[in-house]
């Protein structure tokens, strides 16, 4: 019989590079306030928000992610002939067809790599990671980058007390490639659809279109075309959060390998510093720990709140590279993804 020829991949990869951009436009709580039903204090002893960055003038989820990206591969040292995939984690690319990761590669100068987008609300990052560690194991690709990039304010409404003081908008990207040492744990990761529109675009797009529709033909009976807009049940994703994460976390300790006591470095996504802080006593990590607090000045940046964070970890020193780090990635779909990884270098290109 004829046999089919199988990839031969590479056993041992890590995050050889970081990079990421931050929005220039820094929004307060205040400046929140000034339209939503709030106070800055109520914000930020809920969330621990105390500014997010929002997208203006020229910037876009596209400037961002190559940003991100082009920061990424000059960190990492690799050059960019040699990246063999990009994959985008996004929630916020705003067109279905074309999807973005190969306009992305294009900007960046890697036309006609395999790029493909990977959607999995605030999960995406992890996602991203254990894809494209995974498609370097199996050969399919020697180096990768993972960009997770966001404009979340495209669909926030303002006004909405659920949503409009968390989310921000910002793009984060790791080189992932070949290493001597493993510097990425195999993922745990989940997702639970019963719960899925605990998280959730208030319309779908054939209702939207349909609104639309019958607006334009003048149906006396049609109901204004409000804008389309992200809602979130927060105490319900709290509660879930509760109950699924810890034992994700220690699943992924447990598939790592990894004693807790060996983890220097947490860095759950960025929703609520409050769930972060649970999470971190409940797994009984030390009250110590540097911990990622990005959440204060970047808001809750989706997929790309990993990678912001750990950048700013980086940057700030409260983080060496080589460091162990347990990474938990959650978020709409109520799906997560989590790992145990050796972060990568500091950035010798920051974003700020
Ligand atoms: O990134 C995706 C993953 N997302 C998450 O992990 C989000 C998880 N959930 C959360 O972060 C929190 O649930 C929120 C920050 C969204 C909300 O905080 P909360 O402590 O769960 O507030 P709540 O909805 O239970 O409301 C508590 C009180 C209520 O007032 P009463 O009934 O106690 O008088 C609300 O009416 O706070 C009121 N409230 C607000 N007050 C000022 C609710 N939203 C607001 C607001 N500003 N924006």
């Amino acid at each position: 019989m004829v046999s089919i020829a199988v990839n031969k991949g590479r056993e041992n990869v890590a995050m050889l590079g970081i990079g990421a951009y931050r929005p220039t436009r820094i929004v307060s709580n205040a400046e929140v306030c000034e339209v939503l039903d709030s106070t800055p204090e109520w914000i930020y002893e809920r969330t621990g928000i105390h500014n997010r960055r929002w997208i203006s003038g020229d910037e876009t989820l596209r400037t961002m992610a190559a940003a991100a990206g082009e920061r990424a591969i000059a960190n990492s040292g690799i050059d960019r002939s040699l990246i063999g995939a990009l994959v985008l984690a996004s929630s916020s690319w705003l067109k279905l067809t074309p999807h973005g990761a190969p306009t992305i590669a294009h900007d960046m100068g890697m036309n006609g790599i395999p790029a493909f987008d990977l959607t999995s609300g605030c999960g995406g990052f992890g996602y991203g990671l254990g894809v494209a560690a995974d498609m370097i194991r199996a050969g399919s690709a020697d180096y990768i980058l993972v960009i997770g990039a966001e404009t979340m304010t495209v669909g926030l409404d303002p006004t909405d007390r659920g949503t409009a003081m968390i989310f921000g908008d910002g793009a984060g990207a790791v080189v992932v490639g070949p290493s001597d040492e493993n510097g990425i744990s195999p993922t745990v990761w989940g997702s639970d659809g019963e719960n899925a529109e605990a998280i959730a675009q208030n319309v779908d797009f054939l209702a939207y279109m349909d609104k639309a529709q019958a607006l334009q033909g003048a149906d006396p009976d049609a109901e204004p075309v409000g804008r389309m807009s992200l809602r979130m049940e927060g105490p319900r994703v709290f509660r879930w959060a509760a109950v699924t994460l810890p034992r994700a976390l220690s699943s992924a300790l447990e598939m790592s390998g990894v004693a807790k006591e060996d983890i220097e470095v947490f860095v759950p996504h960025q929703a609520n510093a409050r769930i972060n802080e649970l999470m971190r006593k409940n797994l009984g990590l030390a009250d110590d720990i540097p911990m990622a607090n990005d959440i204060e000045n970047t808001g809750n940046t989706s997929a790309a709140s990993i990678p912001l964070a750990i950048e700013e970890m980086l940057v700030s020193g409260r983080a060496k590279g080589g460091q162990l780090a347990l990474l938990l990635g959650f978020g709409a779909g109520l799906s997560y993804a989590g790992q145990v990884v050796r972060l990568p270098p500091v950035p010798l290109e920051p974003s700020f």
